[in-house]
């Protein structure tokens, strides 16, 4: 998507489609590339141009940035470490958020390693796959919020791989609310990583097709959990049945209006059934090349209203585990700024910890302030509702939910 930003918000990792001015203005011979050195940063900052346009799919993009903030993180998708824009918070926290992010990154190449060796009918490394469950269950046992914060960005040519990272974060946060075993917490992670890898039959143009299926297209996706499950079965027992169903069954509906077997309230699994509000949330919440995903407390509330689809009692279990106002929502503070939230008070569901990244006063985006709203002297509250008015005045591209 292109987007017209002023040249005080660029960042490294962003890409330029187009220079708005004279070419005398500034000292680029070429009007599309990616800022990769602070040098490009510091030339185009120092020029006279006031705002470029940037192309949103080949490099970062002004919200990529603020959650990037959010999550602690500053590195572009090149890996080289991009402008520091917040101060330095905590160590213990700090460390946490660089582990989470050493398990993000990692995690892509080992979940896109599971989806060619299924795509080659290769054998799955499954020590590999539990490894990494259990590396996720560490993270979020660590800092509950940060990996859940990194997942939420994804690559448009990774989103497969992550959504699936990101759906074992959630399926872990889930099976520890719900009080569940140590084995069944494990299974658990262990589902979410691998519940989609049916997918490896789908043609790229249609998981990735911009607007509605036809009915054949949705007929095709309609195979992969049951040539997930097929692929899941070769590697039998050391993949148990558990992890096998949950692949099968996680789009199947408390109503029995699900797919493939139609099947109704207790005849699916109690893991399938978290299976289901985990693969929902994150798939909402994504942004996507073709639509920008939705705000997590919105998606939370929408999840409630739709009837028939999902287990009321684990639903709300999960908006137990991930809080009233889940990481990533973006809030507006009595204080005039918006704010993006990067981890939950347990005690204090209704004041998350923040990162300011835009100011409705300046209309502009600013280093990300720190703000622990369950702190008495913090200074500034949540303005229950954003209205939409709020975001058209900032000039924030609006989330389709207000569309
Ligand atoms: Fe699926
Ligand atoms: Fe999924």
């Amino acid at each position: 998507m292109l987007k017209r930003i002023s040249v005080s918000q660029l960042r490294i990792g962003m890409y330029i489609h187009e220079l708005c001015g004279s070419w005398l203005d500034h000292s680029f011979w070429r009007s599309r590339f990616l800022i990769e050195q602070d040098s490009h940063l510091s030339r185009l900052q120092g020029s006279k141009l006031e705002w470029v346009w940037i192309d949103t799919d080949r490099g970062l993009d002004v919200e990529t940035v603020a959650a990037q903030v959010a999550a602690g993180s500053t590195s572009d998708r090149s890996g080289t470490r991009a402008q520091t824009l917040v101060p330095v918070v905590d160590d213990p926290a700090r460390k946490a958020s660089e582990r989470a992010q050493g398990v993000r990154d990692a995690s892509g190449d080992l979940v896109a390693q599971m989806f060619s060796d299924a795509q080659l009918g290769r054998r799955l490394d499954v020590k590999q796959i539990e490894r990494l469950a259990r590396d996720v269950a560490d993270s979020i046992d660590e800092h509950p919020d940060a990996l859940l914060s990194l997942a939420r960005i994804k690559r448009a040519d990774q989103y497969t791989y992550m959504h699936s990272v990101a759906v074992a974060a959630l399926m872990t946060s889930l099976a520890r609310e719900l009080g569940l075993p140590a084995e069944q917490v494990r299974l658990a992670g262990m589902a979410g990583l691998l519940h989609d890898i049916g997918k490896v039959g789908i043609p790229e143009k249609i998981l990735n097709k911009a607007g509605r299926l036809t009915d054949e297209e949705f007929e095709i996706v309609k195979r992969h959990p049951a040539e997930g499950a097929a692929i899941l079965r070769r590697e039998e027992p050391e993949i148990p049945p558990e992890i096998v169903d949950v692949c099968l069954h996680h789009h199947e509906r408390m109503d029995g209006r699900g797919y493939p077997d139609g099947l109704a309230g207790g005849q699916i699994s109690l893991l399938a059934r978290m299976g289901a509000i985990c693969d929902v949330y994150d798939a909402i919440t994504s942004n996507r090349p073709y639509k920008k995903g939705w705000d997590p407390a919105f998606s939370l509330g929408k999840m409630a209203e739709w009837e028939g689809h999902f287990d009321a009692e684990i639903l709300a279990a999960f908006t137990r585990a991930l809080g009233r106002y889940p990481v990533g929502s973006i809030l507006s503070l009595t204080s005039g700024e918006l704010a993006v939230v990067v981890a939950q008070n347990r005690d204090v569901p209704d004041a998350p910890v923040v990162k300011v990244f835009y100011s409705n006063r300046l209309c502009q985006y600013t280093a990300g302030r720190r703000i622990d709203l369950a702190d008495p002297d913090c200074g500034c509250r949540i303005v229950p509702a954003v209205k939409p008015v709020d975001w058209a005045q900032s000039g924030l591209s609006l989330p389709s939910f207000i569309d």
